[in-house]
């Protein structure tokens, strides 16, 4: 399925996780990918790899989503070179988590900044692009928890942003052939969750429905439907991908 022959892809955060999934998705079906990533030496790496495996053009820069300098230099390289931009992937992301009394100034700022700050940077600076060729795609990262997470207030707030913004974004642009919408991760195998405490990640699976964690791929396939041409009508929705998280309580 080449669905994204001709496309130009951005994914911020794609140097691992979930970006560099969703980035080899996007390449394995024909796009342009760009990734803008702090850590560049991970996003050239995968970038070389996807370009030798896909033979499609794929870019590494190093991007920091919280630099307005720094994302619009990125998009306009990228819009310079390869004459469009179709898709716009808001991943990149970090937590430091704590309860409200511990989370000190900067660890309130950092999160927000990466999340929601960086997801409002890159869109403003890519929709004259899209806007000039009446087609585009934003897809944001939020996650299941900004309905609320104990010690992740932080988090939340980016998360919870995230969804309103989203919304904003796609009545903003409704008229102009863009659409923009959230995916919603529950516990995906990544760096990420990695990094969680295990008796807290175990507690965390115990409660999915499915009681089993996800996979980057379940989430690239999501991305990769929500940024293609055939989901034009789907605009301001925010996509679980959770194996049931998000639906409350399954313990019997
Ligand atoms: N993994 C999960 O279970 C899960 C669940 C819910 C939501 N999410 C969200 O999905 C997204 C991806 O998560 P992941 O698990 O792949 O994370 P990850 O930590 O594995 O990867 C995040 C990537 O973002 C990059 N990054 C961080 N700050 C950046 C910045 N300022 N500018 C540019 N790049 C930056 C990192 O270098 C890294 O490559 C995040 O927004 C995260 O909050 C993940």
């Amino acid at each position: 399925m080449n669905r994204y022959n001709d496309q130009v892809v951005l994914v911020t955060g794609g140097a691992q996780g979930l970006g560099a999934a969703m980035a080899t998705r996007f390449a394995a079906e024909g796009a342009t990918v760009a990734i803008g990533d702090v850590n560049i030496d991970a996003a050239t790496t995968l970038a070389e790899s996807i370009q030798r495996q896909y033979g499609t053009v794929c870019t590494a820069r190093r991007v920091d989503v919280t630099d307005s300098a720094s994302v619009n230099e990125w998009v306009n390289i990228v819009a310079g070179e390869q004459e469009r931009i179709d898709v716009l992937v808001n991943n990149a992301g970090i937590i430091r988590d704590n309860k409200i009394d511990d989370i000190d100034d900067v660890d309130w700022h950092t999160v927000l900044n990466a999340s929601l700050t960086g997801s409002f940077y890159c869109t403003r600076a890519v929709l004259p692009h899209m806007r000039s060729r009446q087609y585009g795609r934003i897809v944001s990262f939020s996650s299941m928890s900004w309905r609320g997470n104990y010690g992740q207030a932080n988090y939340v707030a980016a998360k919870a942003g995230i969804v309103g913004l989203t919304r904003t974004i796609a009545l903003e642009t409704a008229r102009h052939g863009i659409t923009a919408n959230a995916i919603a991760p529950g516990l995906i195998e990544t760096p990420m969750l990695a990094s969680m405490n295990a008796p807290a990640r175990d507690k965390l699976i115990s409660k999915v429905p499915q009681r089993k964690t996800g996979n980057p791929e379940d989430i690239a396939e999501a991305a990769a439907y929500l940024c293609s041409p055939a989901a034009g009508y789907v605009s301001g929705i925010v996509l679980d991908v959770d194996g049931g998280l998000g639906i409350g309580s399954s313990i019997r």
